[in-house]
This record gives structure tokens, sequence and C-alpha cells, in this order.
């Protein structure tokens, strides 16, 4: 039933009519709709459709309706960067909410730092989407969650202090700007605090068969194994872990949030801990109240990445309300002038790299599914 409910919500969306007080404003919207980590895509646009269908029925912008116009990367750097040219050429959107993976997120940021577009990745991590190589600010890109060098941290203090492990390896991949730098702020924060990594190994991106890997790292017999890369990937290497007798805790990142994560890996999942942006069973009002609308809506609890669309729509309602024309510059300028905004997964103000400072949690995944474990500050 939720996914006719999905379609249909896309279609009206797509087809907005322009009633009363001028012209649609068209946004854009990019995320992985299909390809490998399609439950990525879907919680965010799900989110997304609904925030935006929730404002024009309730008057839209001044009057004006918003239309989303939704674009589909796959998960590929260079189906980002094009989906990116079409809105903003073809489609001369005002904004664009995208993209979801760090490693389209980083080519589709450039591409609208040049054009002049604003941009908020919902839930782009690497701190490279918002700095170029050169080290310079892209002023017209923002996002919704926290970065990586936080999210390494967390994993590093929680391995450390709450686990008590003295040895971690750590397994990423190369080609993934997510899963690569994770990998590397762990390291660093992990070592920092005096523990040992006694093996940092790379797989490419469409490795499936890790048993070689899996040998050297068994070998070193580490406390924790560090898997900084998304649900897909993690549930294979967690299966062929435990295949290969790996009985250290497996740990990760918030790419492992994902519906699908347990039909991949069954119970060798389950003992293993990740970093999250936020957690349904967070008693506050506000995240009760989203749980329950998001669940009557779509018939499951939103994961992170639905929870992280719906507060970046937010942020881009937000920024079209009180911008003082309806023009890219302006909706930037609005964005970044956004303080102590009420998201679900916390309060929103942007630093100087357009970078909220928020809090994360630590979750757990068991029989139950997830369970929280600990809510841990910037
Ligand atoms: N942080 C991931 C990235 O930057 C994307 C992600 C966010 C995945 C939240 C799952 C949950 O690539």
């Amino acid at each position: 039933m939720h996914i006719i409910r999905t379609v249909l919500a896309a279609a009206t969306a797509l087809a907005m009519p322009s009633c009363g007080g001028g012209d649609v404003i068209k946004i854009g919207l990019i995320a992985p709709l299909t390809g490998d980590v399609k439950t990525f895509g879907e919680g965010v646009r799900n989110a997304v459709m609904m925030a935006f269908e929730e404002l024009n029925a309730a008057g839209g912008i001044n009057g004006r309706q918003v239309q989303i116009i939704a674009s589909d990367d796959k998960n590929d750097p260079m189906e980002a960067s094009n989906a990116g040219s079409k809105l903003i050429d073809m489609d001369a959107v005002l904004a664009i909410i995208g993209s979801v993976s760090s490693k389209c997120s980083v080519p589709l940021a450039d591409k609208c730092q040049v054009a002049g577009i604003p941009m908020i990745t919902p839930t782009s991590t690497n701190p490279k989407v918002t700095v170029g190589d050169d080290g310079k600010r892209k002023d017209f890109v923002f996002r919704a969650c926290f970065i990586d060098p936080f999210q390494g941290t967390v994993a590093a203090k929680f391995a450390r202090d709450s686990l008590k492990v003295g040895t971690a390896a750590v397994m990423y991949d190369v080609g993934n700007d997510y899963s690569k730098g994770l990998a590397e702020f762990f390291r660093d924060a992990f070592e920092g605090l005096g523990g040992r990594v006694v093996a940092f190994e790379s797989y490419a991106k469409d490795d499936v068969d890790f048993s070689a890997l899996l040998t050297k790292v068994k070998l070193q017999d580490p406390d924790v194994v560090f898997l900084p890369d998304y649900y897909n990937k993690v549930g294979l290497i967690a299966k062929q872990a435990r295949q290969a007798g790996l009985r250290s805790v497996l740990l990760g990142g918030d790419g492992w949030d994902s519906p699908e994560m347990v039909r991949i890996a069954g119970e060798d999942i389950h003992g293993g801990f990740f970093t999250n942006h936020y957690s349904p069973e967070d008693p506050r009002p506000e995240v009760q109240e989203w749980v329950e609308k998001y669940e009557t809506r779509y018939g499951q609890r939103p994961d992170a990445l639905a929870t992280l669309g719906h507060d970046a729509a937010l942020l881009m309602i937000e920024a079209l309300k009180t911008a003082t024309e309806l023009k890219p510059k302006e909706i930037r300028d609005a964005m970044a002038r956004i303080a102590d905004f009420p998201c679900v997964s916390g309060k929103v103000t942007f630093d100087e790299w357009g970078n909220p400072i928020k809090s994360a949690v630590v979750l757990k995944y068991s029989a139950r599914g997830q369970e929280y474990v600990a809510t841990v500050e910037p």
C-alpha cells in the first residue's frame, strides 16, 4: 500500500498546478532512487515529498506552489553531476536538495557553486562537500547533518571508553569518499585515544568477495573491526567475516542504516554498533510526532535518511520563506542566516563551513532490530 501512495505523491508533486499567486517555484531533488543503495534515496524522497505537499496544501510560499523535480543519480558521481546540469540548465530550478552519498554530493556541490545555485545535502557527511580542494568554502552549499571527523571520533571514543577495546582493524572502500574519509578519521581518533590500529585495508567498489582481506584481518585478532561503508557492502562483509570465524565486535557509521541490513546480513550483524543521526526511540515529542506521521504514511519507521530528508526540506522551506527575493543568491543568503532552527535531528545553526553542529547517537543491531545505546554531544 505505501508503495502506491509514494508513487502517487511523486506524480502529484510533479504535476503541481500553479494555482493563484503566479508561477510555481521549482526545486530540484537528487537522490539514489535506484542502484546499490536505493533505500537511501527512497527515505529521502518520501520525506521531502511529504514536507512540500504539506507546504503546498497550506498555501505554498506566499501563495506560490512549489514543484519538486526529482532526479535519480543511482549513487554514481557522474549521474549526479549530469542530473545537476539538467536541473539547473533545463529545468531552471532555484535550489537543489541532494544528493545523498558524499561521492555524489561532492561533484554536485562543485556544479552548484559554479552555477550559483544553493544546495543542501540532507545526508552527505564528508567535509569535502562544502569545502573545495583549494580549502575554500563552497558558499552556496549546506548540509543538514554532522560531518565525518565528528562521526569518526564518536565511534573511536565509543570503542575505547564504552567497549573498552585496545585494538581495531579498519576495512574501507577506496573509491568511496565517505568510506575512505570516515576510515581515516576513525583511525586518527582511535590512535589519538591510545588505541592501536592493527590493520587498515581497502577494497574496490565492485568487490563482493572479501575472504582474502578477512583472512589478513583475522591474523591480527583485533578487538573491533570498523566498517565505514553502506549497508549493501557491510552486510556482505559481516556474513563473510563470521563464516571466516572472525569474532571481533563490528562497528560502523551512518551508512549501516537501512531496513535492508538485516535482510542481507541476518544474525551476523547482531551485536554490531554504529553511529547515526537520530534514534526513533528518542522520547522528545518532536521526534515521536515525526515517527508517527511518517509511519502512518509510509508503513515503516523513518530511518536517518528519511529524517534528514525531512530536516533538509524544512531548512529549504525556511530559506524560501525568509529570502528577500525568490532568487538563488537571496535563497542562499537566507539559508546562511538560519539559526537555532528546530529540526527533528536537532537544532540547526550553520557554522562558517555550512555544517550544523549536532549530536550523534550510537545504535546497536540486535534480534529486535536497531536499539538505542547512547547519545554523544559534539
Ligand atoms: N553519510 C553518508 C555519506 O556521506 C550517507 C548516509 C547518511 C548514509 C545517513 C546513511 C545514513 O555518504
